[in-house]
Order: structure tokens, then sequence, then C-alpha cells
């Protein structure tokens, strides 16, 4: 018998209360003693209703709360000011990586970052039938009725700066027939917008079909933003990267730091792995502070492949005795709207970070992202990744292995310069406790 079969279909099941949907779940598991749902649903519960309820009406379904760390990393230097980031990850060695790379550059001058442009898309794809010069003739008037039609809804977000900057209409009739699209450019100060330049397009589809005949066939806005973008960058000259933790002279890390880097802009595989680093450190911030980090994670790794082939999206340059190390990545976040004003957490992060607006916030974030691949880039052409990770996933496999409190000190005391498999961590335990 399939998975699936053990299951009868059920319906109307998200009018359920979440004791009847748990009750539902129960009778329809086999569940085996010792692996309760139930009891482990329940234990994650938060003692106060009112405040799970809050969590409760955030998805449909919920039956209770996935816990992730929330860690800091200290000592961010961004533009001459001190951070102390907020990081959400799972990865063991990703806050620590990042806190060593802030500490390592707030000595040679810190990160510096720039917002080069804030500007999000939005479009309404549609068919047209009719002869396309009709429609071109049509636009100038259509557009004005567009923008008339929308002012209600973009009233307050252009007394806040943003609003429509550009509304234009595609021919796209050469690559699918009678294919059209509205193509609107946003900006909206410190929200991420989506719900606001959604609401906006579809007002748009509407007022178009009231006023040609065409048949819309989906209006979103694109999380790709190749113009919400910020660079980060350290820089400083090659004899100050002298570090007592590599083992090779400034010049020759610098070197090889910069081939590691070079080899991502021809090597997909590799520049994969290498921009999975970066987004282990931005991610972390952007789940911190309740942001899309699906939304981010899909631009950045399209960004990776404008130029029709997928690279690394950071950069070395050695210039005379300088080493120039960048990111530049496109950041649609907010700082208002959203989770980040509603989950008392993403709230908390925006007040440790000193309440930044949404281009901070893409300065903070870009230095975490750069400086999560300074880390694991410098072990990868050093001392390797796995020393530093398995110290830091040493804990997690004594915990997988229900080691004691005794016996964690016993590990970390034994592995302290050795390398960690979870083998060789599995026989040191059960041989100590042969011993005893
Ligand atoms: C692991 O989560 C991330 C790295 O693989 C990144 C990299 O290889 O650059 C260490």
């Amino acid at each position: 018998m399939s998975e699936g079969e053990r299951l009868d279909l059920v319906t109307g099941f998200s009018k359920l209360t979440k004791h009847e949907k748990l009750n539902w779940i129960v009778s329809q598991l086999d569940l085996r003693p010792g692996d309760e749902f139930r009891q482990v649903v329940e234990h994650f519960w938060l003692e106060n209703p009112e405040k799970q309820a809050l969590f409760d009406d955030f998805i449909e379904n919920n039956l209770t709360n996935f816990l992730m760390p929330y860690g800091v990393a200290p000592n961010f230097k961004i533009n001459d000011k001190l951070y102390c980031v907020p990081m959400v990850t799972e990865e063991s060695s990703v806050v620590a990586a990042a806190a060593k790379a802030a500490k390592f550059w707030n000595s040679r001058g810190g990160f510096k970052a720039q917002v080069i442009n804030q500007e999000k898309i939005g479009q309404v794809h549609f068919l047209y039938t009719e002869a396309k010069h009709k429609l071109m003739g049509l636009f100038p008037f259509l557009k004005t009725q567009l923008l008339d039609g929308v002012k209600d809804l973009t009233f307050n977000m252009q007394a806040r700066g943003g609003g429509i900057k550009d509304l234009e209409l595609i021919d796209k009739s050469n690559e699918i027939e009678n294919y059209f699209q509205l193509k609107a450019t946003f900006e909206t100060c410190n929200a991420m917008g989506a719900n606001f330049i959604n609401t906006v397009l579809e007002k748009f589809a509407y007022i178009l079909t009231q006023n040609v005949k065409v048949e819309v066939i989906m209006s979103i806005l694109s999380n790709y933003t190749p113009n919400c973008v910020v660079k980060t960058w350290v820089e400083c000259p090659i004899s100050m990267l002298e570090d007592h933790q590599i083992d090779m002279g400034p010049k020759q890390f610098a070197q090889k730091f910069k081939l590691a880097c070079d080899i991502t802009k021809v090597d997909p595989h590799r520049a994969v792995t290498h921009n999975k680093g970066i987004f282990n450190g931005i991610d972390a911030v952007v789940m911190a502070t309740g942001n899309d980090f699906r939304a981010v994670e899909a631009c950045g790794h399209a960004y990776a492949a404008r130029n029709g082939k997928y690279q690394g999206l950071t950069e070395v340059i050695i210039d005379n005795d300088q080493f120039i190390y960048s990111l530049e990545i496109p950041l649609a976040v907010g700082t208002v709207g959203g989770l980040t004003s509603l989950h008392p957490l993403a709230e908390a992060s925006f007040n440790l970070l000193g309440r930044p607006d949404a281009p901070d916030l893409m300065k903070i974030i870009s230095a975490v992202g750069l400086a999560q691949n300074f880390s694991a880039v410098k072990s990868l052409i050093t001392s390797g990744i796995q020393r530093g990770h398995m110290k830091m996933h040493l804990l997690n496999i004594l915990r997988t292995l229900g080691a004691t409190e005794k016996e964690v000190t016993q590990a970390k005391n034994y592995f302290k310069y050795k390398s960690i498999s979870y083998n060789d961590v599995y026989e040191f335990i059960n041989s100590n406790r042969k011993l005893q």
C-alpha cells in the first residue's frame, strides 16, 4: 500500500479547529508510540493562546511552530557604523563564519555599501488579436487612463516618494502569437511592495479590459529585480590580509582567493555552491527580518545568470597592491508591511539593527552575504571547509547520539585538534560507554 492510500480524502479541513485537525491526523496515521505526533506538535504551542493565535493566522492549517535558531553576528562595520546582525539559520557554521569575517574586516576598514537603484517591476500579460498598430496607436491614451485609474491606490505611496515610475507597452507577439505586456516600473520606498504592486496591476488589467478587446492572462509582480541592486565591498592593501590563521603569505592568499572567485565565472558547478554560500548569510538576515527569502533567492540566481551564463556573484580585483572584493546583488526587501511588522522577532531584529530603512537593510544584508562568502572561500583555499564546519557540527552529532553533558565535554576535548566524522564520534562515544 502506498503512503497516499493510508489517508482518507478530507473536505472542509481548513474549517476545523486546530484540535480537530490534530485529532483527524492522529486518527488517520499509524503512529508509532514514541513518535507521538500530537505530543510534539502540542509541545511547541506557545503557552499564551493570544500569542499563538498570531502565528496561527499567518498560514492556513497551522498546527504548530517550527523553531529555528536565531543568532547574532556582532562587529559588522558597514559604512563606518557598527551593527550586531540577527541571523536565522539551521546550518551550524553560518553565524560563526559571518561573525569571523565581520571581525576580520572590522580592523581593515569595514564594509562599504551603496544602493545603486530600487526599482521593482510588475507585468500584465495579455493577448490582443487585432492589428497591433491599433494597440500601439491607442497606447498613449490608454496610458493616461491606466495611470489615472490607479491614483486612489498609488496616492499614499506617491506621498512617500514612491509610486509608478514608468508604464510601457511591450510587444512580445514575435515570441508568442498575439502576446503583449503592460510593464510597470515601481518605487515602493520602505516596503517590499508585492501587495501594492499586485493590487495596482490587477486594477490595470481591469481598466485594460474596459477599454480594449484583450484577453488578460495574468497580472503579477516580477521577482526579478535587476534594478533593485546594492553593491558591497571591502578593500585593503594586500599586506593587511596577513592573518595568523592563514597558513600562507598575504600575496599568495590574495591570488588564490581571486582565482577561487574567477573559477566561479567559468564553471557553473562551482558558481552555484559559491552563491549558495553567499545566500547562507543573506537568507539568514532576510528571514530574521521577516522578509521573503524565496523571492530574494530566485532573483539572486537569475541575476547570477544575467550575462547568459550562471556565474559567482562576488568579484575580486587586485589593483597594484590593493585587494578589492565585492558583491553586487539585487535585494527586494522591506522594513514595513507583511511579516516585518507582524512577527515579534522581526520587530526585535529591526530594533537590534537600529531601525534601518530599506536601503540600509539592503546594505546590511549584502554585507553579511559578502562576509559569508569571504569566510567560506578563505577556509576552502586554506584549511578546507570541513575543519570549521565539523567543529560546529560536532554538537549536532553528539545530540543525535544522545550524548550526556559529560560526554559532550569529553568529546569536545578529544576532538579539539582532530578531524571529525560521524563515525569517529560514534566510535568515541561507544568505546567510552563500554569502558564504564
Ligand atoms: C556550505 O553551506 C557553503 C559552502 O559550500 C560555500 C562555498 O563552497 O563557497 C562552504
